[in-house]
Parts: C-alpha cells; sequence; structure tokens
C-alpha cells in the first residue's frame, strides 16, 4: 500500500461511534447528519424513476435536466451561473475528491483552514500533497480568521486553499468582505481556492436569500475557484450521496473525464430525486433551516448555563462546538462520556490539534427533547465526578 495511505488517521469519531457499538441507551449526537428521513416528495421521484426503468449509465457530468436544475436554484441565491460550469456528483465528499483530483499533484502544498471536517485534509493528503493549516483563533467560544496569518501561510508556492465555511464543526462563517481579502490574495499567489459551501442554506443570520455569504458572490466565472455543494444537509439527503461542483470553464473537460475514471456517472434515480428536491426547495429547506435554529437555540443557552462550557452559538451549519474546563484529552473524553454517561459526542481533536480539549455536538435533532436530555446526562456526570 502506498505510504500516504499507511499515514491517514483513522476516524476518532468512529472511534467514539464503536465504543458504544450496540447500545441502545447512548444518546448520539456524534454523526453529522439529522435523525429526519427524507422528505417524500423526493423519495417518490426515486421511486417513480425506478419503475419507469432508469437503471443505466448516465452522462459523465450529470443529467442536462439536474444540470439545469441546479443552475437555476444557484443562480436564484448568487449571480447568474451556467448549466455548462456544473457536474453532478456521487455527494459532496466525491465532489471535493474529484476537485482535488483535478488540481493537486503530488508534493504540490496545500493549505486548509482548520479546524476542519477531516476528509477535507485527509484528501489531498492521499494525493501526496503536504497539507499546512491556517488555525482558527477561538475568542469566548466564537472561532475567528486571522487573515494575516492566511496571508502569510498562503504563498505562490501553495498550489490550493481549501475553506469550509459555514464550518464543520466550529459554525464559523465567513464575511463578504473576508472571503473578498482572500480572493484577492489567491489572485495574486496564483493559488486556487476549494470552497466547500455544503452548508451554505444552513444559515441563522436573517439574510434576503437565506444564504451565508459565498465567493461565488465576488468572483468571476474565470477565477481559480471551485465550489462544492450537496444535496445531503439542505434536503435531508444524507445517504442517497448525490453532490455538485460549481466550476470554472477551464476544468470541464477534464472533470467529465476525471468523473468517468472515478465513479462514471451519479445514479440517475437518485438524480432524478434531485431535480425534485431542488424543485420543492422553497419549501424543504427553510423548514430545515427554522428547525435546526430551534435545536441551537434550544442546545446552546442550555450548554452555556454548565459553569466551565465555553460555547457561542453557530452562525450556520448544524453543530455547537464546545470546550468544557478541565479536560484536554478530549478523544478521552468523549469516550468518557459514552461509557459513563450514555452520551454519544465527537471529540474535537478529530478536526484539528488546536481543537483539543473541544467537544462538537450535532444538533440537528428531529425532535429538540433528545437535546435536553442530552444536556442533563452531561450535568449529571459532571456532578458525580
Ligand atoms: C464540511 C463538509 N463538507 C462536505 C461534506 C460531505 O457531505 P456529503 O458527502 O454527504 O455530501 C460534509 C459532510 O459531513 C461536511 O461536513
Amino acid at each position: 500500500m502506498r505510504q500516504a495511505i499507511h499515514n491517514l488517521e483513522a476516524s476518532k469519531i468512529r472511534e467514539v461511534a464503536n465504543a458504544g457499538l450496540g447500545r441502545s441507551d447512548v444518546l448520539a449526537f456524534w454523526f453529522g447528519e439529522s435523525d429526519e428521513v427524507t422528505p417524500e416528495v423526493i423519495r417518490q421521484a426515486a421511486i417513480d424513476s425506478l419503475q419507469q426503468g432508469e437503471t443505466f449509465y448516465a452522462h459523465n457530468l450529470g443529467l442536462p435536466e439536474l444540470r439545469e436544475a441546479v443552475a437555476q436554484y444557484m443562480s436564484g441565491l448568487h449571480p447568474a451561473i451556467e448549466a455548462s460550469r456544473i457536474a453532478i456528483t456521487s455527494g459532496g465528499v466525491n465532489a471535493l475528491m474529484l476537485a482535488v483530483q483535478a488540481l493537486v499533484d503530488a508534493g504540490d502544498e496545500v493549505v486548509a483552514v482548520t479546524p476542519v471536517w477531516p476528509n477535507l485534509t485527509a484528501q489531498p493528503a492521499i494525493l501526496g500533497a503536504r497539507v499546512r493549516s491556517v488555525p482558527l483563533v477561538p475568542k469566548a467560544g466564537q472561532w475567528t480568521l486571522d487573515l494575516d496569518a492566511l496571508r502569510t501561510t498562503v504563498t505562490p508556492a501553495t498550489k490550493l486553499l481549501i475553506v469550509n465555511a459555514p464550518n464543520n464543526p466550529t459554525g464559523w462563517t465567513l464575511a463578504s468582505a473576508e472571503q473578498q481579502a482572500i480572493l484577492d490574495h489567491c489572485r495574486q499567489t496564483g493559488t486556487w481556492i476549494l470552497a466547500d459551501e455544503v452548508y451554505e442554506r444552513l444559515y441563522f443570520d436573517a439574510t434576503p436569500k437565506g444564504c451565508a455569504p459565498s465567493f461565488l458572490d465576488i468572483s468571476t466565472p474565470d477565477d481559480r475557484l471551485v465550489v462544492a455543494h450537496s444535496f445531503s444537509k439542505s434536503f435531508l439527503m444524507t445517504g442517497w450521496r448525490l453532490g455538485w461542483l460549481v466550476l470554472p470553464p477551464v476544468l470541464m473537460d477534464g472533470m467529465g473525464k476525471l468523473i468517468e475514471f472515478n465513479t462514471s456517472c451519479a445514479s440517475v434515480f437518485t438524480q432524478r430525486a434531485g431535480i425534485a428536491a431542488l424543485a420543492h426547495s422553497q419549501e424543504i429547506t427553510p423548514r430545515v433551516v427554522a428547525h435546526l435554529k430551534a435545536c441551537r437555540d434550544t442546545l446552546v443557552p442550555l450548554l452555556a448555563d454548565i459553569p466551565g462550557v465555553q460555547v457561542a452559538p453557530a452562525r450556520g451549519g448544524m453543530y455547537a462546538f464546545f470546550k468544557l474546563e478541565g479536560f484536554d484529552d478530549s478523544l478521552a473524553l468523549a469516550k468518557r462520556l459514552v461509557a459513563e454517561a450514555g452520551l454519544g459526542l465527537a471529540p474535537g481533536s478529530a478536526f484539528a490539534p488546536e481543537a483539543q480539549g473541544w467537544l462538537r455536538w450535532c444538533f440537528a435533532s428531529k425532535d429538540p427533547q433528545r437535546l435536553v436530555q442530552g444536556v442533563e446526562r452531561l450535568k449529571t456526570w459532571l456532578a458525580a465526578r
């Protein structure tokens, strides 16, 4: 096996979840997905497609109807985007890997803003890139970007900058002015930007379009910018494996070839479900977001009330990221919480060394009472120590 694969760290989130395997009494909030099933109208579209016998290969870049629907959906949120710049992928994680495969050679330098979902740093490492990080800085529970640190770290030697905002796990979001500063800098250094914007609709500040600031709002089609998206989060479709990329025209031919050699295409019945999701986005997504906001507003004040907890309300995403005073090893802490409190959280150290001592709590819970019960378990466990 290649050394880069040997060097990959096993998922610390899985390590904690495995410790709770087979225990039905554990309240689990460790994975980044809602416990609510995909809306019926989306499931029905897939059923209809299968009933009609759509069981064959499709175009590498996706069904033209879906690419058009994505382009229209994105053009409603951002300046107009042509369908010819959209590639349909088998999930957000596949979109990200394809982008990295298209841009990064072994030995290239890649910079990622961290803490971040570990797949984003593992993917370039798999390809043999050298991954450096620009750590966000926690201030009273809120994580912030030091733009000067980013400008110092990203140099003409940097092939790719990876930014995920709204961020998993911290809930950090980027302001448009910060995105402009990053784009200006990367234009100067000739660095590509891979913007993971899968949580753009899960944004809790009131905005006219219900969407976080995006690099697409400030860039031109020819910028060295690739934006990754997913149906998983805003449409409750994690198990479907459907996502998309917005690419500059110069990458489209190559992307078609890359998809051929990875998955060849996303399955057609899944793409039909994607078309239905977009057709109903104005009902589905605002409901999902309003519910998530209520979940956040249930969980965060309860956590903040616990002595020794440092937490700030996430502006986007589906996670509360918090620090418990007196605990420096988050993996050990998360395992103890499973074993002794029946509470399943993800350890901060899964996302970056600087998040050691932090825990991630996915608040996408259909029944917010589960969150209240989880906090009770945490408080009882802390009191008994
Ligand atoms: C930041 C981020 N990007 C991308 C993804 C990929 O999502 P999916 O592969 O389900 O589309 C996730 C999933 O948790 C994520 O947290």
